[in-house]
């Protein structure tokens, strides 16, 4: 389609399906003119439809563990094998709660299980990060970017832990981008995206309720898995170089609002429907 990524390479992780938001990116990076390496954890290889991508991609698939430092590393050093050096982006787009997972309310929650939504969901950010950073995987300029959701800021009913994980991730993006840009020139950010129906967003409890409402809610409707890729290739081009350390909401301005006409007019539905 276009060349906005022309010569840049990335690593996109989290495409497990053709919903997926990292699928979605992985799409249009290529047709922006990236060449790209997919990765996802061993189980979503299996269950997944990843190669599916690769193909359409021609990407390789390599498997790891994001909360495993050794496939990291592993990881890291295959791509730059695969690219004959240094490359320019990576999209950390993975989430899971087995609390959110198992319908264990945030009054409830299993700490065992919290350790992992906090080690899926966030820590594995500043590991990759980490990993990226100790080994000089990226060109100066280079970006870095991760999926969040407003529940890092404002309770939403049903999100459980992961408003947690979301709040961590959005604290890596900036204690991290504070040394990576000062050291490297490599900018690090969270893109906080509107309700998307996903095998991740599924899991959040009435998925469907929620889109609905925050559609009504935001003037510009919600944000698409499409658009949403579309906003991440602007971060890993190099019209946005000085932008970092930043959440950065696509959401049709939802976090903007109080309240909306449309939305206004979903609860007097509602209302009538009760009477
Ligand atoms: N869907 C939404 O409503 C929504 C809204 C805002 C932000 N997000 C965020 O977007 C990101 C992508 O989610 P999605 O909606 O595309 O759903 P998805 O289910 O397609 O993607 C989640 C990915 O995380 C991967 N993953 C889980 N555990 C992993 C591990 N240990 N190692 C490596 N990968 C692992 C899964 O295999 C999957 O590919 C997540 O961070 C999610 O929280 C989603």
């Amino acid at each position: 389609m276009g060349n906005l990524l022309q010569g840049k390479k990335g690593i996109i992780f989290g495409a497990l399906n053709e919903q997926s938001i990292a699928w979605k990116v992985a799409e249009r990076a290529v047709e922006e003119g990236a060449e790209i390496v997919l990765t996802n954890a061993p189980a979503a290889l299996r269950f997944g439809s990843i190669n599916e991508l690769a193909k359409k991609c021609n990407s390789i698939v390599i498997a790891a563990d994001a909360t495993n430092m050794e496939d990291i590393e592993k990881l890291i050093d295959q791509t730059m094998e695969h690219f004959g050096g240094k490359f320019d982006f990576i999209l950390h787009s993975i989430g899971m709660s087995p609390n959110l997972r198992k319908g264990i309310s945030y009054d409830d929650l299993n700490y065992e299980y919290l350790n992992k939504t906090l080690d899926i969901s966030a820590i594995s950010f500043h590991k990759i990060i980490k990993t990226a950073y100790k080994k000089d995987a990226l060109n100066e300029w280079g970006s870095i970017v991760a999926l969040s959701y407003l529940a890092a800021q404002r309770t939403v009913c049903g999100y459980d832990d992961m408003a947690d994980a979301k709040s961590l991730l959005e604290s890596i993006a900036r204690s991290f981008g504070y040394i990576y840009g000062r050291d490297r020139k490599v900018r690090i950010n969270t893109v906080s995206q509107s309700p998307t129906l996903t095998t991740a967003g599924s899991g959040v409890a009435g998925l469907s309720k929620l889109l609905d409402y925050a559609e009504a809610m935001s003037p510009l409707g919600n944000g698409t898995a499409e658009e949403c890729a579309d906003y991440v290739l602007t971060l890993f081009s190099d019209f946005t170089r000085k932008v970092t350390m930043q959440n950065l909401y696509h959401d049709g301005g939802f976090s903007s609002m109080s309240m909306s006409l449309s939305a206004m007019e979903l609860i007097e539905k509602g209302l009538e429907a009760e009477k």
